[in-house]
C-alpha cells in the first residue's frame, strides 16, 4: 500500500489540484441538502418543459429506495411549484421509473413507497449503460452514487496489480480504469439522450477524488480502498487466501476527479453542462463508521472472490489499520469529494 503513489498518480492525471471552487459541506446530510437546493434552483430557473399531461422522472441506481424517495419528492415538488406559478399550466400527473439492476430488491422498494406520494411508480430492471426506457419519455433523470460502478473490471487491468498497490503497472491500470469509466459514462449519456425529451434536465451525484491529497495528513475514499486491499494482502501473507489473487484483485468501480468528469460531459454533443458543483463529502465518519460503510459496499464482492469465511478477519485487519493511523482519527482529514452535475438535453 502506498497512498502517496496514488495521489501523485492522480495529480498527473487529474489537473492542477487547486480547489478554490470546493464548497464545504459538513456531513453527508449536508450534501443531500446542498444537492436539493441546487436541483430546486435549476428546476425553477432552467426547466423549460411545460406539460399539462404527465411529467416523467427516472432514478438510475435507485437501490431499495431509502435515498431515492426524498430525492424524487424534492424533484416533483419543485416541478409542481413551477407549474403552479404559471397561469397557463395545470399540474401534470407524475410518474417515477425506479431503475436498478435485475438483482436489486425491488420488493423492498415497493413495500416502502411513501404512502403520501404524488406519483405513480414503475420498476425498470436492467443495466443503465443500455437503453431501458422509451424514446423521448423522460423529463428529469437523476442518479446518485451509482455511476462510479463499472460494467466490468477493464480488460487491460485484469491480472495486473491494482492501482493502489503501486509498482510499474500503476499507470497502465489507472488508464485502463479511466478508459472503462469514460466508455461506460458515454454509453449512459448516449442512452439517456435517446430517452430524454429535449430541454430535459439530468442531476448526477458522483463520488469524486481530488487531484492531489497529502497522505501524511489527509485521506480519501481512495485511501480507504487502499487499506482494504492492504488488508487482503495481509490475509494472503497469513495464508488465508491466495497472494496472486489478492495482488491482482481489482474492484469494478472508478472514482474520477472533477476534471475527468467535466471532460467526459464536455465530449457529449447531446448534453450541456448547466452547473457543476464540487463539494467536500465530509461524511464525518469515525473508524467504526468507515468499517461499516466499506463492509456494506464490498462484502458480497469479497465473499464471492475470496470466500465468506474470510470476511470477518479481513475487516478486523482493516479496522486495525484505520486505528493505527492518526490520519483517520479525525474525520476532518477526509478530502473525498462529491460532484453534483446538472446537465440539460440539448435541442437537436
Ligand atoms: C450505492 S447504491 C446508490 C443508491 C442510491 N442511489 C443512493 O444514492 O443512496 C448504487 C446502486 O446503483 C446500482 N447500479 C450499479 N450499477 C448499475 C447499472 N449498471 N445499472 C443499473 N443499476 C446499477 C446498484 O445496484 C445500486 O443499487
Amino acid at each position: 500500500m502506498d497512498s502517496s503513489k496514488v495521489s501523485k498518480h492522480l495529480s498527473m492525471n487529474g489537473g492542477d489540484g487547486s480547489h478554490s471552487y470546493v464548497k464545504n459541506s459538513s456531513y453527508q446530510g449536508g450534501i443531500l441538502e446542498a444537492a436539493k437546493a441546487i436541483i430546486e434552483e435549476e428546476i425553477a430557473t432552467k426547466l423549460e418543459i411545460s406539460t399539462n399531461s404527465f411529467f416523467s422522472v427516472a432514478d438510475f441506481g435507485c437501490s431499495t429506495g431509502n435515498n431515492s424517495f426524498p430525492a424524487m419528492h424534492t424533484i416533483i415538488e419543485a416541478v409542481k411549484r413551477k407549474h403552479e406559478s404559471s397561469a397557463d399550466l395545470k399540474t401534470p400527473e407524475f410518474v417515477v421509473s425506479f431503475v436498478d439492476l435485475v438483482s436489486n430488491d425491488f420488493n423492498t422498494l415497493f413495500s416502502s413507497l411513501p404512502p403520501d406520494r404524488s406519483y405513480k411508480a414503475a420498476a425498470v430492471a436492467g443495466d443503465f449503460h443500455g437503453r431501458l426506457l422509451l424514446p423521448s419519455s423522460v423529463h428529469f433523470a437523476y442518479s446518485s452514487w451509482s455511476l462510479h460502478w463499472l460494467t466490468e473490471v477493464p480488460k487491460a487491468a485484469e491480472g495486473l496489480k491494482s492501482v493502489w498497490h503501486g509498482g510499474e503497472e500503476i499507470e497502465e491500470v489507472y488508464d485502463a480504469y479511466l478508459g472503462q469509466f469514460e466508455r461506460d459514462m458515454e454509453s449512459f449519456l448516449k442512452c439517456r439522450a435517446v430517452e430524454m425529451v429535449e430541454g430535459g434536465i439530468m442531476a448526477l451525484l458522483i463520488p469524486s477524488l481530488p487531484a492531489y491529497w497529502d497522505p501524511q495528513k489527509e485521506y480519501t475514499v481512495g485511501s480507504l480502498a487502499d487499506l482494504l486491499r492492504s488488508s487482503l494482502l495481509d490475509m494472503a501473507e497469513k495464508g488465508k487466501l491466495s497472494k496472486a489473487k489478492a495482488e491482482t484483485f481489482n474492484i469494478p468501480y472508478n472514482v474520477p476527479t472533477p476534471e475527468e468528469l467535466r471532460a467526459i460531459f464536455q465530449k457529449s454533443s447531446s448534453f450541456s453542462i448547466e452547473r457543476m458543483e464540487i463539494m467536500k463529502s465530509g461524511t464525518l465518519l469515525n473508524v467504526d463508521g468507515h468499517v461499516a460503510f466499506f463492509r456494506a459496499v464490498h462484502q458480497n464482492l469479497l465473499a464471492y472472490e475470496f470466500g465468506a469465511e474470510t470476511i470477518d478477519e479481513t475487516f478486523d485487519l482493516f479496522k486495525k489499520k484505520l486505528e493505527a493511523s492518526p490520519v483517520f482519527a479525525d474525520p476532518c482529514n477526509d478530502r473525498s469529494l462529491v460532484v453534483v452535475a446538472i446537465l440539460k438535453r440539448n435541442d437537436v
